[in-house]
């Protein structure tokens, strides 16, 4: 599928017939994203906003950056219940403890993840490279304190800001806690936070353990990968979605070469639903990616966290790269035993196969990466989308709030939900 600026226009138009201000505002926004993204980037539509079946997507970015991705069809069918989970509990013990990066002390920046293949031994092939939980999560991460590179009505703190404004903690159950300033009235952004693991790796087995994640309109949080010199080493967004969604996107974004071989779900043996095209190049396809909805209606938002989150799982080996999703209730026991072994998991929910892009070609040295935005590229042009899973009626419906932006900043206690917690992240590798 190939999507260009006319086209994407038309679909903007039909879209949302009713709202002209709105529409008036994407158009221009596309044209001079658009237009920026062509000088700045040597012809990469990075800023591109795309639209699939009613639902806009937006895509930028730029080296460092997010990249995300779109949105889909068809798939209905989640119920829409309020994010009614307690907040996090209590206030933070931030104890400086150095050691949190595994239990082999020695992972290199780029180690390569062979396959493990058709093991049926009680043995994982996947040794424990990185452990992020507890206390020391924070030792190993950096915060990031550029301007959003997706345009969020946020501004990304600095660890010692972050704490003192209470935005991080361990609670007492010890998962760490990253939330949205919640203030009731902001003049503009609202402070949150996005880190970055220092330490690099090519190839592994990422396991993410999360009992909540931020979900309201507004929100756009993401866990997530890249590499270096964007598209170049790749990105692999694992959990992505926006506003009320509830069902989770995963998707990858390469340079020129990298495909999906075809559509049709059994064919992938995977569970979720092709939603972008399958050319996972950026700069082919407006940076439309290679997108794959769960089908799953606790895998992302409120449902999830309803259902008290669950595991994400994403492999990548010499068979491709592959995202996996457990809801708390069906996590398999050799990830909880730290003995992961991917080949007794079932269909992911998410498969690119190395038949149709090189796993170590198009993707090198990422660094795994958390982040909560708000309105920006995305979640702002989905403000006035309706009929998605989650959010069957538009935020702008839903909230009374014609625009993403001006509810950001008058609702600061709409945020309270807006918060990761985190169990633990695991980073694998095969030796
Ligand atoms: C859901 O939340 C919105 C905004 O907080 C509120 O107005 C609405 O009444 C809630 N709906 C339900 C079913 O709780
Ligand atoms: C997908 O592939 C399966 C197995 O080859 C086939 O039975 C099915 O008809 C295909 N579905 C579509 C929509 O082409
Ligand atoms: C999705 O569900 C909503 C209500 O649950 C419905 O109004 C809408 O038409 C559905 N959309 C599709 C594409 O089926």
């Amino acid at each position: 599928m190939h999507f260009h600026v006319p086209f994407l226009l038309a679909l903007l138009i039909n879209v949302a017939p009713s709202d002209a201000n709105l529409l008036a505002r994407s158009t221009e926004t596309v044209l001079r994203a658009h237009k920026h993204a062509v000088k700045r980037s040597a012809g990469l539509a990075r800023d591109l906003r795309l639209a699939f079946n009613g639902i806009l997507v937006e895509q930028n970015k730029l080296g460092s950056s997010r990249v995300y991705c779109v949105s889909s069809p068809s798939d209905n069918g989640s119920t829409l219940t309020n994010g009614t989970s307690p907040n996090p509990s209590s206030p933070a013990t931030f104890a400086p403890n150095p050691t949190s990066t595994g239990s082999k002390g020695s992972s290199s920046s780029t180690t390569s993840g062979a396959a493990p293949t058709g093991s049926s031994s009680a043995s994982s092939p996947w040794k424990l490279s990185q452990n992020f939980q507890g206390n020391s999560f924070f030792n190993g991460w950096d915060f990031f304190t550029g301007a959003d590179p997706t345009n969020g009505q946020v501004t990304y703190v600095d660890q010692g800001t972050a704490q003192s404004a209470g935005l991080v903690n361990i609670n007492n159950a010890g998962n760490v806690i990253m939330r949205v300033e919640t203030t009731p009235q902001v003049a503009t952004t609202r402070k949150s936070v996005r880190i970055t693991t220092s330490k690099t790796y090519t190839g592994g087995l990422v396991i993410m353990d999360s009992v909540h994640m931020p979900t309201g309109c507004g929100t756009w949080p993401a866990f997530w990968s890249n590499g270096p010199n964007w598209p170049a080493g790749g990105e692999i967004d694992i959990v992505e979605g926006v506003n009320d969604y509830t069902n989770n996107q995963a998707t990858i974004h390469t340079n020129p070469g990298c495909t999906v071989p075809t559509t049709n779900s059994s064919v992938l043996a995977i569970t979720g639903t092709l939603v972008g095209g399958t050319n996972c190049a950026a700069a082919q396809t407006g940076n439309q990616g290679c997108g794959v909805r769960a089908v799953q209606s606790n895998s992302f938002g409120s449902t999830f966290n309803n259902n008290g989150g669950g595991v994400y799982a994403m492999q990548w080996d010499n068979n491709g790269i592959s995202v996996f999703f457990f809801p708390r209730n069906s996590i398999p026991s050799d990830v909880s035993s730290g003995k992961p072994q991917p080949n007794n998991w079932g269909q992911p929910m998410a498969h690119w196969p190395a038949s149709g892009c090189d796993p170590f070609k198009f993707f090198y040295t990422h660094s795994a990466i958390f982040d909560t935005t708000l309105c920006g590229d995305w979640a702002s042009s989905a403000w006035t989308g309706s009929g998605i899973p989650g959010q069957e009626q538009s935020c702008a419906q839903r909230t009374g709030v014609a625009t993403c932006e001006e509810f950001i900043r008058n609702n600061g206690a709409a945020m309270n939900d807006a918060y990761w917690e985190v169990k633990s992240v695991k980073i694998y590798q095969t030796s």
